[in-house]
């Protein structure tokens, strides 16, 4: 057992990496398994609620499902400019709807728009005649006014359960890799072979 709190950690090397400028400092991987038992990869942004950690997405979209369904998700956070890889494995829990719905509205238009013709026209990820049709039709939508998020706007907590992580700045070149497994409030620490 130890102190080490990783999860400290990771906010930390992301301050870094925003500070640094890197593209990847608010961005992650999020792998499920699909209705069919395949695995399917996307990028995320992976948002900061207080101390935890959280994710956006459509209910529409077929990843909500996966994500909100299964015991566990696994997430990736590379961050180029600290040279830092993390793995995590996590439980997933909703955030409460007006905290969603407070962040939507930071939203730019655009987004905000594809939230609601995910509603009112298509759900996320399904197939549509062109570019050109989903252009209009998305010009096309009848909006509330005052702008509001549509109730499938939706936000997962995500609990990191295991966290590792792979720190590749080392004087002799041979990676840190550590592994913390959450046990009650603290962490078990493991060194793994990079
Ligand atoms: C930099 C970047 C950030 C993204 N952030 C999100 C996000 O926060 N929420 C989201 O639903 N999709 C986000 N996407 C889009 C997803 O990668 C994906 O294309 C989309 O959600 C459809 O995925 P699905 O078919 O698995 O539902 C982002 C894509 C990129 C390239």
């Amino acid at each position: 057992m130890n102190t080490h709190d990783p999860l400290a950690q990771l906010l930390a090397d992301r301050a870094f990496a925003r500070e640094a400028k890197d593209p990847c400092a608010n961005l992650c991987v999020i792998a499920t398994v699909d209705a069919d038992g395949q695995p399917q990869a996307r990028t995320m942004v992976l948002r900061e609620l207080g101390p935890r950690l959280a994710i956006f997405c459509n209910e529409t979209s077929p990843k909500w499902r996966e994500m909100s369904n299964s015991s566990r998700i696994a997430i990736t956070v590379f961050l180029p400019s600290a040279n830092l890889q993390y793995r995590m494995m996590c439980t997933t829990e909703p955030v409460p709807a007006t905290t969603v719905h407070e962040s939507w509205q930071l939203r730019p238009e655009p987004p905000k728009r594809m939230d609601w013709f995910y509603t009112l026209n298509r759900p996320q990820s399904a197939p549509i005649e062109s570019r050109d049709a989903l252009l209009a039709q998305c010009a096309a939508l009848d909006l509330p006014d005052p702008m509001i998020a549509p109730e499938t706007a939706l936000g997962l907590y995500v609990n990191p359960e295991i966290i590792e992580r792979l720190d590749l700045n080392q004087p002799e070149g041979i990676h840190d890799r550590r592994r913390y497994q959450r046990c009650d409030d603290s962490w078990v620490q493991t060194v793994l072979v990079p």
